[in-house]
């Protein structure tokens, strides 16, 4: 599919951030957190079926999970086929040491319970705040503070190989970064991303960019045909704790316009180039510009209303790889129409 720019003015509105409130200090544990060397495998592998046989219905949340799925998830296979890196392995198949390919456990069971429960060599289960049954059950648990967050951030933040000198702009994923200065800074990840069943339970199925209703849920979007004959739309997320789309570099929002003249596209997404870092002399990207939505920026976008009547269309898109120069093609692996409507 080829898409063109358009040249359209953005407007940004910038809120004044609240700070997250959070003072603790660091726990003496180890924090869930990317492989850096191989575990004692088999003895994984044991605990972790304990866990599972006990926790049955948590473990059927799990087994439906991009968590439990993140090396065997046919994305990241994709991906993983044109760099099959030990970086990679070390967040996609984070129970096996990052060195080698993952064994049948490492594969099957991706960021597993161990992952986020057990980080620590010494086998302590950590968890958050916890439930309000009252009951730890049959093993202790050592509580950290703001696990609901902290168990999230070193996974779902981090760096592009040889950025090392390039800070935020060298970052691949910045969702921890996005969260602790946006609006949402003081509530957890976990507030959001494991909502409590009627039980007070918390949910273990971590669903986001498959979930079509959730997607819809967090846009706004007004269309307008102005006095001046031109086209507006505005555009806003609603309740998401950092950039929309977040995470992986190849997603993006497009708003498209159909005319009877043919198709235009507005996308709103990060862009990279590459750059030789000064510290290292190797190559690696960078953040060159960010258009996604914010939960302090909106974009208001006029545009000159074409002849005739014409619908448009917001989507989010999973894309396979994004072109460094303009008109920045892409390939699109999956899409999902989010609003639509006829001006
Ligand atoms: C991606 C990290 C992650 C993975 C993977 C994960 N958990 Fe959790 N789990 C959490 C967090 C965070 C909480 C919430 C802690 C809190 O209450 O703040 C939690 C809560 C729990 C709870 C208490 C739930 C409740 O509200 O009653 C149990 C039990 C549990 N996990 C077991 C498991 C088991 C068993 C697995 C594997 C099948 C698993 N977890 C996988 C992060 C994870
Ligand atoms: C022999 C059964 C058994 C095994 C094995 C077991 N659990 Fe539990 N666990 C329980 C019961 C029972 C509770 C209390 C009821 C509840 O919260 O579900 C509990 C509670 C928890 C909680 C919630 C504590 C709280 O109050 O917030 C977490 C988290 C948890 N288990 C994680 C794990 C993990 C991770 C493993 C594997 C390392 C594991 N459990 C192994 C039975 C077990
Ligand atoms: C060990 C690394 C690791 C940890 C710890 C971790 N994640 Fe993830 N998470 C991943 C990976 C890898 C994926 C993507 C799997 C895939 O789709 O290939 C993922 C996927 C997700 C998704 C689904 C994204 C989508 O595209 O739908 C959500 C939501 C999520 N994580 C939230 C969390 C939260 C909240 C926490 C903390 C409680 C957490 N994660 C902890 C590695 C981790
Ligand atoms: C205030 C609620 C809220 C908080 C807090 C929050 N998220 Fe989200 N998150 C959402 C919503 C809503 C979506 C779906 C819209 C979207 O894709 O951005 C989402 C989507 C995602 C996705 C899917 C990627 C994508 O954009 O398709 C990931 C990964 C994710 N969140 C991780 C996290 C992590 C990690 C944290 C904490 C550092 C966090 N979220 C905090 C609401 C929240
Ligand atoms: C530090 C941890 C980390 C490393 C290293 C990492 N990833 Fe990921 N990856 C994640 C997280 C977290 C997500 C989920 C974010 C989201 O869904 O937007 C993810 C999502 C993805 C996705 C999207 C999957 C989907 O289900 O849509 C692909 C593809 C991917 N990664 C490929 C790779 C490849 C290839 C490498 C190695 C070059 C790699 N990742 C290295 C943490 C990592």
């Amino acid at each position: 599919m080829k898409r063109t720019a358009w040249g359209l003015a953005l407007a940004f509105a910038l809120v004044p951030r609240a700070v997250s409130a959070e003072a603790d200090g660091r726990p003496s544990l180890r924090l869930p957190a990317p492989a850096t060397s191989a575990y004692a495998r088999g003895s994984r592998e044991q605990v972790n079926a304990r866990c599972v046989a006990c926790h049955a219905g948590v473990a059927r949340d799990h087994d439906g999970s991009l968590h439990a799925q993140a090396f065997v998830e046919p994305s990241f296979q994709k991906g993983y086929a044109i760099e099959p890196a030990a970086f990679c392995r070390s967040c996609h198949a984070p129970e096996h040491g990052p060195a080698t390919e993952p064994d049948a456990f490492a594969r099957s069971h991706g960021v597993a319970c161990v992952t986020c429960h057990v980080p620590d060599a010494n086998g302590t289960i950590v968890t958050g705040e916890g439930h309000d049954t009252g009951s730890n059950g049959p093993h202790a648990v050592k509580r950290i503070p703001n696990f609901g967050t902290r168990a999230c951030t070193s996974c779902h933040e981090f760096a592009f190989p040889n950025s090392g000198s390039l800070g935020e702009k060298g970052l691949m994923q910045k969702t921890a970064t996005e969260h602790a200065t946006s609006t949402y800074g003081d509530r957890t990840c976990t507030t959001c991303h494991m909502p409590k069943s009627d039980s007070g339970r918390r949910s273990h199925r971590f669903t986001a960019s498959r979930d079509a209703t959730m997607l819809a849920a967090a846009l706004h979007v007004k269309a307008s045909r102005e006095a001046n004959g031109h086209l507006s739309f505005e555009l806003s997320s609603l309740g998401v704790g950092h950039a929309f789309p977040t995470g992986d570099l190849f997603r993006r929002l497009v708003l498209r316009l159909k005319t009877a003249r043919g198709v235009r596209e507005q996308s709103f997404e990060r862009s990279f180039r590459a750059t030789r870092d000064p510290a290292n002399g190797k190559t690696s990207r960078f953040e060159a510009t960010d258009t996604r939505l914010a939960p302090s920026r909106r974009f208001e976008l006029d545009v000159a209303a074409p002849e005739g009547g014409c619908s448009w269309e917001l989507v989010y898109q999973r894309v396979t790889g994004v072109g460094q120069t303009p008109p920045f093609t892409a390939d699109v692996e999956a899409e999902t129409v989010l609003a639509r409507g006829t001006l």
